[in-house]
């Protein structure tokens, strides 16, 4: 049985489907059973009282009380945790106190204390990041955000997940903690002109300032703290004028390409229509 936190985010989801699909028993971890739906066969579990009966495996992802569920699977003798973590932990060295990468890194060395088998997930910016556009196309053809200019590798949410099933289910990404990025570095308003394209639609980024864009992320995220779009905000005003990060994991452990941006907004083109 594996035990899956976040069931119901971004990379809870397609995980949970592809377990699934292979037959694999879950069960879903969500604050709200009763009305979260699951693919047939899954269980959903109230993620205030998590069920480890059973578990032999926990993916460890949600953006609150990690480590209060990283302590009970440990107690209650979970063999293999798949940690979400992220892509600033292996991009700085130092990291800031209170920041993504230090949050994400004492995740993994809480993980790494508490079970011998385990792997970390450190995906780079989400395509479906740009899902916070949505209610701003759905009223017009501009998004308004911080830097325009800020260059992400926006990788598919279904390729985290994919590599994540590697990981929960053979044992080849053991002790690896893989850095996952899309294949292509965009822009923040290139983003908003490949959706433009796929839609049909003439469509543009404005930029406005970091401290509005702070306002509107929060109200977007009401899980994340203060600190956290601090850092998150600056890490994008780093990466203006920069090369985007690439790295050629996710074909290394699935032997395809991760797929593009136009393909992800392809797969989620309902969502930013009317
Ligand atoms: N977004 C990015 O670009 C990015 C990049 C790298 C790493 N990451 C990391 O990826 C992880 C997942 O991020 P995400 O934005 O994709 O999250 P998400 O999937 O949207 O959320 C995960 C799930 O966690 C549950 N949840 C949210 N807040 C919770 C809380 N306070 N207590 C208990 N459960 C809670 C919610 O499920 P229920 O409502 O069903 O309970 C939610 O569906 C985070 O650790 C994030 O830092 C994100």
């Amino acid at each position: 049985m594996i035990l899956v936190s976040g069931a119901t985010g971004n990379i809870g989801r397609p995980l949970i489907a592809e377990l699934a699909a292979k037959g694999v028993k879950v069960r879903a971890l969500t604050r709200t059973p009763d009305t979260a739906r699951f693919p047939e066969g899954v269980e959903a579990c109230d993620s205030g009282r998590p069920d480890f009966d059973g578990v032999s495996a926990l993916v460890l992802n949600i953006t609150g009380g990690s480590v209060a569920l990283l302590e009970a699977a440990r107690a209650a003798g979970v063999r293999r945790v798949v940690t979400v973590s992220a892509l600033v932990v292996a991009e700085e060295a130092d990291p800031e106190e209170g920041g993504n990468a230090a949050v994400h890194r004492a995740l993994e060395e809480a993980v790494e204390a508490a079970v011998q088998e385990w792997t970390h997930l450190r995906p780079g910016a989400f395509a479906a990041n740009s899902l916070r556009w949505v209610p701003q196309l759905r009223a017009g053809d501009v998004v308004r955000g911080p830097y325009a200019e800020a260059r992400t590798s926006p990788i598919h949410e279904a390729d985290i997940a994919a590599v994540g099933v590697r990981a929960l289910l053979g044992d080849e990404l053991l002790g690896q903690a893989p850095a996952l990025t899309g294949p292509q570095g965009l822009t923040f308003a290139e983003q908003v002109e490949i959706i433009g394209s796929v839609l049909g639609r003439s469509l543009r980024y404005e930029e406005i300032s970091a401290d509005l864009a702070k306002q509107a992320m929060m109200a977007h995220s009401p899980g994340m703290r203060g600190e956290q779009f601090d850092s998150m905000l600056r890490y994008f005003a780093d990466s203006v004028g920069k090369p985007a990060p690439i790295t050629d994991e996710v074909e290394r452990i699935l032997g395809r390409p991760p797929r593009t941006y136009a393909e992800w907004v392809t797969d989620h083109a309902d969502a930013f229509r009317n």
